[in-house]
């Protein structure tokens, strides 16, 4: 089978990766990839979001089968597009991939199934939003409707850092369109937990819980990125809390997406926290999360095409899904000046005893050789029986990789084996 993934970071590689062990697949595509990915897969010079390019491809190359991977071209629908050419999709189509395209969406999804998520006031001018903050509690979690890199939410401390985030998305349209409605929500806390899981409309097959970390300096100091490291699984998930969860937030979204008349297959990624109330949902992504796919894939035992393809045919129910025992972590070495400014350019140096370990994220090849190309260059994992030990390996790979203002963080996982609950 010929199959050509679409994107080109470090979740992609994670993704391609764990597809080439799939022994049904003979070639293997990547849409744009990326230098490293170029060593797992043919790099195709053409755009995650070229979605009339990717189709013309896949129809000429005669591709069977496509993972669509990052959230804008599902929002766009090339799943839609891709499904109508004959090419058998993974994936959300794009009345789906609005439960992320649309924050007002999703939390209106929320409230009309009774899924526990923050209370929230929508508001599609910025007066009505000021005035509002006149008087809202504090802190203030502000949030773009629209899909905005990541970067569209801001949790205010104080009225006037609130009023500048409501002023900057809507008067100064830091985030374009995708801050032409606003959602303004309670402020929760509590630990937080990723789980991406399998849907085909139907069966829910959570994965393996995980654990981001989203500021760029150890303490959770500094401000947001893409994700600086990840673990799995996440300590605080109990399985106590995994069936709360199954019972009160997946299946019922499920299946109000499917009373919506938006059947949602692919990878629904629940965002939670878990509040002294229960857990409650923060995001809902219509995609594998990045850098969470890099310690949940190499924990999954099962072929990952076979599972892919029960998504879309609608057979999941019959199909095993499995996962290791044991536990893994991906440390992200990023370039320094990330998340604001950076240089890029810089040659990366890896010995050849962790290339299997990593997973490129902004590198691009020269000459023969790899070099950095984004902020987020690469993410390194190790799996191991125990959070520890899975961390010990991470570190310790990460040190056989260099390149020149390279920095990451020190503390990846130490919060969840200071909560004592180490698997
Ligand atoms: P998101 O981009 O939706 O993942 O949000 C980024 C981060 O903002 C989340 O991982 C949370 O740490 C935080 N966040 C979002 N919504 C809330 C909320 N209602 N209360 C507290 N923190 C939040
Ligand atoms: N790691 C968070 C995300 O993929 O959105």
């Amino acid at each position: 089978m010929k199959v050509m993934v679409i994107g080109g970071g470090g979740r992609e590689h994670a993704i391609i990766k764990k597809l080439k062990e799939s022994k049904e697949i003979t070639e293997l595509y990547a849409l744009p990839g990326n230098g490293g990915i170029a060593e797992d897969a043919v790099c195709v010079n053409i755009g995650a979001t070229d979605i009339a390019a990717q189709v013309k491809f896949a129809a000429e190359n005669k591709i069977d089968y496509a993972v669509v991977a990052p959230d804008d071209p599902l929002c766009l629908g090339a799943v839609d597009e891709l499904t109508k050419a004959g090419i058998s999709c993974f994936g959300p189509d794009k009345k789906a991939a609005i439960i992320e395209g649309s924050k007002v969406f999703s939390k209106n999804l929320m409230k009309k199934y009774g899924i526990p998520s923050a209370a929230y006031e929508v508001f599609d001018n910025p007066e009505s939003a000021l005035a509002y903050l006149e008087t809202a509690p504090l802190p203030a979690v502000i949030k773009a409707d629209g899909l905005a890199l990541g970067k569209g939410v801001i949790i205010a401390e104080t009225r006037e850092d609130a009023k500048r985030a409501v002023r900057d998305i809507m008067e100064d349209k830091v985030f374009g369109k995708s801050g032409e409605k606003i959602v303004i929500e309670e402020f929760l806390t509590g630990p937080e937990v990723s789980v991406l899981s399998f849907t085909d409309g139907e069966t829910v097959v959570p994965m393996v819980s995980s654990m981001d970390h989203k500021r760029a300096l150890d303490g959770d100091k500094g401000l947001n990125t893409g994700g600086m490291g990840t673990i799995a699984p996440n300590p605080y998930y109990t399985p106590e809390i995994a069936k709360q969860c199954m019972e009160k937030i997946f299946l019922p979204t499920v299946n109000a997406m499917n009373a919506e008349g938006r059947t949602f297959k692919g990878c629904l990624y629940f965002g939670l926290m878990l509040t002294a109330d229960g857990p409650k949902v923060i995001e809902y992504n219509c995609r594998f999360g990045d850098p969470e796919t890099q310690v949940v894939l190499p924990l999954l035992e099962s072929d990952l095409f076979t599972v892919m393809r029960a998504v879309t045919n609608g057979t999941l129910k019959n199909t095993e899904v499995r996962f290791k025992s044991g536990a893994a972590a991906c440390v992200i070495i990023a370039s320094g000046g990330y998340p604001v400014s950076y240089r890029k350019g810089f040659e990366i140096k890896m010995d050849e005893s962790v290339k299997d370990s990593v997973f490129v994220a902004g590198a691009e090849n020269k000459d023969g050789r790899l070099v950095t190309s984004g902020g987020r260059v690469l993410g390194v994992t190790a799996t191991a029986p125990t959070l520890k030990e899975a961390l010990c390996a991470a570190y310790e790979k990460a040190e056989k990789i260099s390149f020149e203002n390279a920095f990451y963080r020190r503390d990846i996982g130490l919060k969840a084996l200071n909560a004592g609950k180490e698997n």
